[in-house]
């Protein structure tokens, strides 16, 4: 057989099993036989690059060239549901839409999936573009992403689909995909995924698509959009498209009655757990393309559909324990030790008590049986206790009053809710913290080092601080168990290239309470040097954008502490860079320092965003409302007569683009 139509025959094969495996969960061969047809085509591919097709299953791959997604305007506007979360709403949807309709109606029930909305066009049974929900008018082109989604077909079966539609849905990680990559994340010491939406949004938008490949992202397809649709059900049309090759959920239901729509309701509120991946409510969709059209959208949203959301999930478990952990920063989180539950697909052990306010609002005693909900947070909170089921009281849940690491006395910020030990220089997890962070990937991102190493040579008293680590030697590192001569270079290495990190990650590494990235970032566009921001007196420092009294102040303490000064002469003799490089410096001046900018109406020579990357960067303050304290307005054209009006009744300055471009240059 010649390779044209080998390699022909082996993309139909493969376009096949595919869907039989991912898409009917039934699979006609071993994974070895589809393992096996697969690398026979990669290989006729690679030898033949005249064959090339986009559409090929070799893609689902991935690759790993760089690209920037570009964004593309939708056809049809991807617009939300009105959502609900009661009883009574759904009824009043259902009885607005037999008075408008007046006629008999089906309603299509479906799972609300809780993932990231996409849509894809096919034209002539090909995928050409998968488009991200963005503004709803326009979004990121993520189509080579979205290939490596094997649920989603490039290439169509059958003969009755559009020439040319669209077809919306949600991708999603399922719920052990993502418990599974947040393992991985906190075994490399990275942020985790607050929920799966985050993971498949997050995962979606990544550059490189052969990471998203090994992601397991999965979708279900619910919305089809175009001209010459088959049939006039939604549900029907949904149907085909799964003939077609599309993941349609299974779990939709056309009801004749309200009763019959709240049973749906009511069955999936519960069963919903035990579904592979997140849900947050059901959605009621008028079933008649006929009849949506006679019902119309409103700016937002179809008239034709509606989103009961479910409440957050609890569950009820014993509370063993409370333990008090110390953060970085000194701040004291409570945590609940519970009897292992099972919560919205996961096993909870733990559970965040917040803060001494809210342990107090609670009333507990050890041996509470307490709800946990789990919200979009990783860590599940406490919401309440049933005291009905209060027999043998324990202990009484009491917010401690002393570290329990070093025992200081807790203190409290005021207008803040949480407790902190004060002993910043001295207590151990406060300095471990402190190290960790320093070390950690967004910061001095020193590799071969983790919290593990860290706290061995805390142990060992290797290091104290952070500066102590450009004073290992490379016998320090070999002494820790399991420490080989390579990876003992490794760690000395990372440490020197820690010098060349710039100004702004330094700063960001130190960590001075409340200065994170973005801020850090502001704080080296204002300052060339730490000698400058060490001088900086209140004022100076609110008068950088982002920085507010609280910041301000924090920065203040961080340098009238001794052990600080100290410890940040001692970095700079070891040569960081606690300086602005010449590049750095080139672009950024302190022509605006201490001037609040508002800017308003429509420019010529920059965007919008320019001028406030451009305020910025001379140390300016974009500010979003004109008050007394505004130092001038940068105005283009068309600016509205309210602003100027009250510009004019403040006396506040207006700047046109010219006058601005000079007084920058
Ligand atoms: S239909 C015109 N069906 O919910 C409305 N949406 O707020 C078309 N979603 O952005 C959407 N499951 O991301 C529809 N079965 C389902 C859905 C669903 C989840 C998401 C979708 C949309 C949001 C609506």
């Amino acid at each position: 057989m010649i390779a044209k139509d080998r390699i022909n025959e082996l993309r139909a094969q493969l376009h096949r099993h595919n869907y039989n495996y991912y898409v009917l969960n039934s699979p006609e061969i071993a994974d070895k036989e589809f393992d096996d047809l697969m690398r026979e085509l990669q290989d006729l591919e690679q030898e033949h690059p005249e064959f090339r097709d986009g559409n090929s299953p070799t893609v689902r791959i991935g690759s790993d060239l760089n690209k920037n997604f570009i964004q593309v305007a939708h056809k049809y506007p991807m617009l939300s549901l009105a959502n609900t979360y009661s009883e009574g709403e759904v009824s009043d949807f259902y009885e607005r839409v037999r008075r408008a309709l007046n006629e008999d109606f089906e309603i299509c029930c479906e799972m609300k999936y809780d993932g990231t909305s996409i849509s894809l066009t096919y034209e002539d049974g090909q995928l050409v573009r998968a488009v991200t929900r963005g503004d709803g008018e326009k979004g990121d082109d993520v189509t080579d992403n979205v290939k490596t989604i094997r649920t989603i077909p490039m290439v169509l079966h059958g003969d009755n689909y559009p020439s040319s539609f669209e077809i919306r849905g949600e991708i999603l990680m399922p719920w052990e995909v993502f418990e599974e990559l947040n393992r991985e994340k906190e075994a490399r010491e990275e942020s985790l995924f607050a929920n799966p939406r985050n993971a498949a949004s997050g995962t979606l938008k990544l550059q490189n698509s052969s990471i998203v490949a090994s992601r397991k992202l999965d979708a279900y397809l619910y919305y089809l959009l175009g001209n010459n649709l088959p049939c006039d059900g939604h549900y029907e049309n949904l149907q085909e498209a799964q003939r077609w090759g599309f993941k349609i959920s299974p779990l939709m239901r056309k009801c004749q009655t309200l009763q019959e729509v709240f049973d749906f309701i009511n069955h999936w509120n519960l069963e919903r757990k035990n579904l592979p991946v997140a849900t947050d409510g059901i959605v009621l969709k008028v079933n008649s393309l006929k009849q949506q059209k006679n019902l119309g959208f409103t700016a937002k949203s179809p008239r034709w559909a509606i989103a009961y959301k479910f409440q957050a999930e609890q569950a009820l478990t014993r509370l063993n324990k409370v333990t008090f952990q110390v953060g970085r920063t000194g701040a004291v989180t409570p945590v609940a030790n519970l009897d292992p539950v099972q919560l919205s697909g996961t096993v909870v052990k733990r559970a965040s008590l917040h803060n001494a306010d809210i342990i107090k609002g609670l009333d507990l005693y050890i041996g509470d049986m307490v709800y946990v909900e789990k919200g979009g947070e990783i860590i599940p909170k406490i919401t309440g206790v049933d005291t009905s089921l209060r027999f043998m009281i324990g202990e009484k849940v009491e917010f401690i009053k002393n570290c329990p690491e070093c025992g200081s006395r807790l203190v409290r910020f005021e207008g803040e809710a949480a407790y902190y030990c004060p002993n910043e220089t001295a207590c151990p997890p406060q300095i471990k913290g402190k190290i960790e962070h320093f070390i950690s990937r967004k910061a001095m991102n020193i590799e071969g080092l983790g919290p593990e190493t860290v706290d061995s040579f805390f142990r060992l008293g290797h290091i104290k601080n952070t500066a102590d680590l450009y004073d290992l030697r490379i016998e320090d590192i070999k002494e820790l168990d399991r420490m080989g001569d390579k990876s003992a270079e490794n760690i000395i290495n990372g440490i020197e290239a820690s010098k060349q990190v710039p100004f702004e990650r330094v700063l960001f590494a130190l960590g001075i309470r409340f200065v994170g990235e973005t801020v850090a970032k502001k704080i080296a566009r204002a300052f060339s040097d730490i000698e400058e921001l060490e001088k900086a007196d209140l004022e100076t420092l609110k008068s950088i954008d982002e920085i507010g009294e609280k910041i301000a102040q924090s920065i203040l303490a961080y340098f009238e502490n001794v052990t600080n000064r100290n410890l940040v002469e001692k970095l700079k003799s070891h040569g960081l860079r606690l300086f602005r490089s010449e590049e750095e410096t080139l672009d950024t001046t302190n022509k605006l320092l201490g001037q609040s900018i508002l800017i308003s109406g429509v420019f010529t020579h920059h965007s919008r965003d320019e001028y406030k990357d451009i305020i910025e960067k001379n140390g300016g303050k974009n500010v979003g409302s004109i008050s007394s304290k505004t130092s001038f307005i940068l105005a283009g054209e068309n600016m509205g007569p309210s602003k100027l009006e009250k510009a004019h009744k403040l006396g506040v300055r207006i700047v046109n683009e010219e006058e601005f471009i000079t007084l920058i240059s």
